[in-house]
């Protein structure tokens, strides 16, 4: 009963969201970490789910880089809920587990729920949704599709990343395409390959298409 009420807050809050965090992105989360859940032994069905559903809440990016916000505003709903203490909890280390915050930054998992959550919210950031929705929050925040003259930059810490105001196509080489090498589940890795091969081939055109090396001689 309480996944049903929770996706159905949830559901209503996001209905309409802009930025790449819209329900149908969690729905995804929610059902692809389900399907993790069933085939990675010892995880909780119901702090997966609970999880998946709450992890974007509250993102720390629209909340003033605040990185607390997503597992207090998940606590507030499930205490609403009468939900258990021990139960909140665990949702909450998840949530806060799951972000990626750089890449020279490592987010290990203390949980198999938060290994399930965080490869279904990573899977859905690569493949084509994934090339979608950067696109998505790199036009929410005004930001150029791309600009050769600012290099890629590997963040080292979490400060940093969370004031990079990156070109989109850097994301790529910043995030999206090295996430299928920090998947935890078997699972998740192969759905990544696929994913992973179509995002290689997706900037490799998109290069093309901007440097003019698509275009025919006469042109
Ligand atoms: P995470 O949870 O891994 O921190 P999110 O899932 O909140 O990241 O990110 C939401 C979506 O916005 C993802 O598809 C992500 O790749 C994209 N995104 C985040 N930061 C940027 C950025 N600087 N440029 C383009 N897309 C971004
Ligand atoms: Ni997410």
């Amino acid at each position: 009963m309480i996944i049903e009420t929770t996706a159905a807050f949830i559901e209503e809050k996001f209905r309409a969201e802009g930025s790449g965090h819209d329900w149908p992105h969690i729905r995804r989360v929610w059902q692809v970490a389900r399907a993790l859940a069933a085939q990675t032994p010892g995880t909780d069905p119901e702090v997966t789910e609970l999880a998946a559903l709450l992890h974007d809440i509250a993102d720390w990016k629209f909340h003033g880089g605040d990185y607390e916000a997503g597992p207090r505003a998940a606590r507030a709903w499930l205490l609403s809920q009468q939900v258990p203490e021990a139960t909140i909890a665990r949702v909450e280390q998840v949530i806060r587990e799951v972000s990626f915050k750089g890449l020279g930054v490592e987010t290990p998992v203390s949980s198999p729920e938060a290994a399930v959550v965080q490869d279904a919210d990573r899977l859905d950031a690569i493949g084509a949704i994934g090339v979608g929705r950067a696109f998505a929050y790199g036009g929410h925040k005004g930001r150029p599709l791309h600009d050769p003259a600012v290099p890629p930059v590997a963040h080292a810490d979490f400060e940093q990343y969370k004031q990079s105001t990156t070109p989109t196509l850097n994301h790529f080489y910043e995030k999206l395409l090295h996430l299928k090498d920090r998947l935890h589940t078997p699972a998740a890795r192969q759905l990544a390959a696929v994913r992973h091969h179509f995002m290689e081939q997706f900037v490799a055109q998109f290069l093309a298409e901007w440097e003019g090396t698509d275009l025919p001689p006469q042109l």
